[in-house]
């Protein structure tokens, strides 16, 4: 690997790494010799997490936190540095939709509960802003580090049903932009803040509205397989490339990027 994509020996502090992009990137980066410190909702989460990441490289360990927990982050990023003696990377996975936050095509707008507007906004936008509350502190008295955080195709153009995960995942883009700005001009260009926005890759959370029960394409599915000009579905492997480059040397220059990786959706009309 040319010594400046590589990530080996940098301290990765990834959060959602029991779900599954977050879990991809996770073992990539331990593949790559970087010590993934894996961050996880349920204590129930961490031996698995951990025993999996052993066994693929670096010195990883694993926390169980919500995002939502300043506090306890705070307490996390404090042990990391006093285990690693440095934070290099943070990698914001955790978030997803919340279906109460969808406006179905059998429904009205004023049918969407506002407790759960609430909700998708909490974990998508808090959930990325807190972490980076804690782990960007940490970066200015380093005087280096960088984010990840990860966006959506939802925060482009309007994507139909997810209303509030639309929003949510267009402040990330927007908080992005304007955390790189603050860091790079206060704290210096060695603090890089960046995100990615995947395309659609079948995730948990939305398999039901991509995927038939036998497998085959839904209605939904059809219109984005349509817009894609590669005309299909993201492998959950094909975000690590884009991650790894994000975090290494390579990308030096590159601040307030929000990078998509979704086989030209973004960037192609449909027509
Ligand atoms: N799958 C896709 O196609 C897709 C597309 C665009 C963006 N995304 C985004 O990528 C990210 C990961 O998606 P995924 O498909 O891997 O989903 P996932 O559900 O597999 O992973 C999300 C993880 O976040 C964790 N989490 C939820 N609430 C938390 C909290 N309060 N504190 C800590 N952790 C919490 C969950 O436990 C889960 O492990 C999300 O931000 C999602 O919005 C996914």
């Amino acid at each position: 690997m040319n010594e400046m994509y590589s990530i080996e020996g940098k301290v990765a502090v990834v959060t959602g790494a029991a779900g599954v992009l977050g879990g991809s990137i996770a073992s990539h980066f331990a593949s790559q010799g970087a010590n993934v410190v894996a961050l996880v909702h349920r204590p129930e989460q961490v031996e698995t997490v951990l025993e999996k990441l052993k066994a693929l490289g670096g010195d990883p360990a694993c926390y169980a936190c919500s995002v939502m927990d300043t506090e306890v982050l705070a307490g996390i990023a404090e042990e990391v540095v006093a285990k690693y003696g440095k934070i290099d990377t943070l990698v914001n996975v955790a978030g997803g939709n919340v279906a109460g936050a969808n406006v179905m095509p059998d429904q009205n707008f004023w049918d969407m509960k506002l407790e759960d507007w609430d909700k998708v906004l909490d974990l998508n936008l808090n959930g990325t802003v807190y972490p980076c509350h804690v782990f960007s502190k940490i970066f200015a008295r380093q005087g280096f580090g960088n984010i990840l955080n990860i966006s959506s195709m939802a925060a482009y153009d309007a994507l139909s049903r997810v209303a509030g995960y639309g929003a949510a995942k267009t402040g990330v883009s927007n908080f992005t932009k304007w955390l790189a700005a603050e860091m790079a001009m206060k704290y210096g260009e060695k603090i890089r803040v960046n995100a990615l926005a995947p395309g659609f890759f079948i995730g948990k959370q939305n398999r039901a509205a991509l995927l038939n029960e036998d497998g085959s394409l839904t209605e939904r599915s059809v219109k984005v397989i349509n817009k894609t000009p590669m005309r299909r579905f993201g492998d959950i492997t094909e975000l690590n490339g884009a991650a790894q480059f994000l975090c290494s040397d390579a990308a030096s220059f590159i601040t307030g990027v929000i990078l998509p990786v979704d086989g030209g959706f973004s960037s192609f009309s449909g027509i």
